[in-house]
């Protein structure tokens, strides 16, 4: 039997007042279409399911006219309602994270006396994530010659290459013909004289014409698109072979095996929340997947880099050029570093991280989608 909600039970479990609930039916806009034992007017599955999106769309800030026409909309189901949802949410989440990092700095410099201009003070505003936080990247990331070979293999004998969320280039292949796609004005800027020619666009619109690459490769960026799934369409659309360096949030046992999630960054996980299956991915491109181990020594700063050189995480630099810092924010952040800190002083980590000496390279999550 369907079950029925009374105005007073969705009031209490959306955390909206019975007033806004009457407000929405007397504009139409929710109307509950049930009927209780009682003769109550009550709310059926779908009057829920209705009222979901009209109230996340309000907490997005959208406007009650928009929202009608956007619930309303025939071709716009349940699912892909939710899909636009989440994008939102992503974005605004990392909107969030890039603000309070624009406000740190800003702090930073009053405290140190000196002034912001006007158009500083109005960047904080439109801050993306990585026009936040891309002018720390350089100082830690760079070319890891052991996994650029291991993509470059996969391009095969791919002559043409687009290098989709390139940032500075790290992984561009010197001997091919590629052009990039980058979103971030901040990144776009730090690529280096003579690099290839990049063009501003995200993965989720490639502004290309279908199959016009031999190849498209993504290195490390598909976990900040808002849309993954539709980027990865989009790469496979405008290209023959692709080649995707990724993790497989899927299963949490490498979460566990990593010790600086396992052990004090829990909020890791939070990030990870609703990211889609190593295999939903992969199905995105047609393709498979294949494990990348991280040596010890790995050039490239990324966040699991330092996996055999803990005191790395210590260092705001290394700390900076990785957006998952930015993004647990400041306290989870401030907590991690000092727990580390406290545990390779009293020798704690090294008791309990006492395997990974041995290891040259560390199984993390990291994988190699080709397609
Ligand atoms: C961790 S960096 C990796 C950069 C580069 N691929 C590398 O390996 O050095 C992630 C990059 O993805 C970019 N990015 C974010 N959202 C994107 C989107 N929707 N489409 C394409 N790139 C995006 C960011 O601006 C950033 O430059």
């Amino acid at each position: 039997m369907e079950e029925h909600l009374t105005v007073g039970r969705v009031a209490e479990l959306a955390g909206v007042s019975v007033r806004t609930l009457h407000h929405y039916d007397e504009i139409g806009l929710v109307q509950p279409s049930a009927r209780t034992a009682a003769g109550y007017r009550a709310y059926s599955a779908s009057d829920v399911e209705r009222l979901r999106e009209v109230l996340a769309y309000r907490r997005l800030g959208f406007a009650l006219r928009d929202i009608a026409d956007l619930v309303d909309d025939p071709a716009t189901d349940a699912v892909a309602h939710l899909h636009r949802l989440r994008g939102l949410l992503l974005e605004q989440r990392d909107r969030a994270a890039a603000m309070v990092t624009a406000i740190d700095t800003e702090l930073k410099a009053r405290a140190m006396g000196i002034e912001t201009t006007s158009e500083e003070r109005l960047r904080v505003l439109g801050a993306q994530l990585y026009d936040a936080i891309g002018s720390a990247y350089p100082a830690t990331r760079r070319t890891e010659p052991r996994i650029a070979a291991r993509v470059w293999a996969a391009l095969g004998d791919a002559r043409t290459v687009l290098n989709v969320g390139a940032g500075t280039g790290s992984y561009e292949p010197p001997d091919r013909d590629v052009t990039a796609v980058e979103p971030s004005a901040v990144m776009r800027a730090q690529r280096p004289v003579g690099a290839a020619p990049c063009v501003a666009a995200s993965a989720e619109s490639l502004p290309f014409e279908d199959q016009s690459f031999d190849a498209a490769m993504a290195f490390s960026t598909v976990h900040h698109w808002q849309d993954p799934i539709a980027g990865l369409r989009e790469m496979r659309r405008v290209a023959r072979r692709v080649v995707v360096f990724t993790y497989d949030a899927s299963t949490t046992g490498w979460l566990q095996r990593f010790w600086l999630t396992r052990d004090y960054l829990p909020e890791f996980a939070g990030l990870l929340t609703d990211w889609p299956s190593l295999a939903d991915l992969t199905r995105a491109i047609g393709g498979h997947a294949e494990p990348v181990l991280i040596p010890w020594d790995c050039a490239d700063g990324f966040f699991e880099a330092h996996w055999r050189r803990p005191e790395a995480y210590l260092e705001e630099d290394v700390r900076r050029a990785v957006s998952v810092w930015t993004r647990v924010g400041p306290q989870a952040e401030q907590r991690a570093v000092n727990g580390l800190r406290d545990d390779l002083s009293s020798g704690r980590w090294a008791e309990r991280n006492r395997d990974l000496v041995a290891l040259d390279a560390a199984e993390l999550g990291l994988r190699l989608l080709i397609a």
